[in-house]
């Protein structure tokens, strides 16, 4: 399998004589399939140009913090979540002291700053640098904080001198990341996620509706796309972005998402996560007027259908079909229900309350996993926490 399929490798090149080879880097990783976006320091700038890197990159080059465009589509902190990987190719002796230092004064120190993605780091400096006790001290803290080093090899040096501090290869990096690369979990896995609400018209201007804001859907279809699948998100009407990297469709009904849930089978792995309106009524074609006698409306309701359950008991069912249940009372008792009645392998269980407490709209939940073995709590959490665990539960299931 690729080392860099689907990954987002983050490189940073500083100023040294080997900021050429990280070109010959770029390449190498683009045609392994890797998404590269590079940060080129002032350093590195005098040894490459921007117009060089963007173009091995195939996207923006990036170099100044303080850009004002940069800073609203593409600042330092995006550039540091989105990265799965950052590589510092070449990393000189002064931006190693800034790292070790936690400086933070540009781009590339700033961006390394605000990450916790991991390290790899490719020295190049001369070699009375590079044996100075001070870049020493440097490396060995910056071992300490678990980032990884490439090099640096012993040998001529562009100064005329000869000892340790050249750059690595760049095909002896390729193969170094390679070896250590841990391939996707979920590589090669397809998954389908409904989330957000659906929207049932009764007119023009009205419809029943079901609270939700799909954050946690939207989390677990990042969380899986992260891991390495291919996600189709459902999302019924919602104001968050799509997730990246997940290929989206918008449907307002419960009869939409069914049929759009349909239509992306098969999968291996299905999660139910929206709030899916039970019932829906007749339309009618003009708005409902108020009637002068006070009379209300009667609105003859029809059941929608069951999107999770018919998943489940679909020909092509996915090997892994998870639920949630939101459940006022007996939350135990409710969902081991659903698992059985919806045909499910998992079900997420939340007691759903209204008013402070509530967990629409909220970035918390508090959720048990219930499966055919009986329940566990995972406590009040981030959604974006429970996304990450159940996608680890997925990546144990998946491999047995
Ligand atoms: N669900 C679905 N289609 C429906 C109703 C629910 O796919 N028409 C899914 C939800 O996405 C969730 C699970 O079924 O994964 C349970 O939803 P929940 O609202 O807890 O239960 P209901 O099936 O609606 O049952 P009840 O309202 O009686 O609790």
């Amino acid at each position: 399998m690729a080392l860099s399929k689907q990954q987002n490798i983050l490189l940073i090149i500083s100023g040294g004589i080997a900021a050429y080879k990280s070109l010959e880097l770029i390449r190498l990783l683009k045609k392994d399939g890797a998404n590269v976006r590079a940060i080129l320091t002032k350093g590195g700038s005098q040894f490459v140009t921007p117009l060089s890197v963007s173009a091995l990159c195939e996207n923006e080059c990036f170099t100044d913090l303080w850009s004002l465009k940069d800073e609203t589509e593409m600042g330092h902190i995006r550039l540091s979540r989105e990265a799965d990987l950052i590589i510092i190719a070449p990393a000189s002796a002064d931006l190693l002291a800034k790292i070790a230092g936690g400086h933070a004064d540009d781009l590339a120190t700033t961006t390394l700053l605000a990450s916790d993605k991991p390290v790899t780091i490719v020295p190049a400096m001369n070699h009375m640098m590079w044996n100075n006790p001070a870049t020493q001290a440097n490396i060995t803290k910056l071992r300490e904080y678990g980032h990884t080093f490439i090099g640096p090899t012993e040998g001529d040096m562009a100064c005329g001198e000869h000892g340790m501090g050249r750059m690595s290869e760049p095909q002896d990096i390729f193969d170094h990341l390679k070896k250590n690369s841990k391939p996707n979990p979920l590589s090669g896995l397809k998954a389908l996620v409904t989330s957000g609400p659906t929207y049932e018209p009764l007119d023009p201007v009205r419809f029943i509706g079901n609270r939700s804001s799909g954050k946690q859907g939207h989390a677990i279809a990042a969380a899986l796309s992260k891991a390495g699948a291919n996600v189709t998100l459902i999302s019924g009407p919602v104001s968050i972005p799509n997730p990246k990297g997940v290929h989206t469709i918008h449907i307002e009904t419960a009869a939409e998402m069914l049929e759009a849930c349909q239509n992306a089978l098969p999968t291996d792995i299905a999660i139910c996560a929206a709030a899916v309106a039970d019932w829906g009524a007749e339309t009618n074609a003009h708005k409902i007027k108020k009637r002068e006698d006070g009379a209300l409306p009667v609105l003859a309701l029809k059941e929608n259908p069951d999107i999770l359950r018919a998943i489940a008991t679909h020909k092509k069912r996915p090997n892994l079909v998870i639920g949630f249940a939101a459940e006022t009372e007996n939350l135990a008792a409710n969902a081991t229900a659903k698992l059985a009645k919806k045909n499910c392998d998992l079900v997420l269980a939340n007691l759903v309350q209204s008013g402070a407490e509530s967990v629409f709209g909220s970035d918390q939940n508090h959720v048990y996993l219930i499966d055919a073995n009986g329940s566990q709590d995972w406590g009040k959490v981030d959604k974006k926490a429970i996304a990450a665990r159940l996608v680890a539960e997925i990546e144990k299931r998946v491999e047995k």
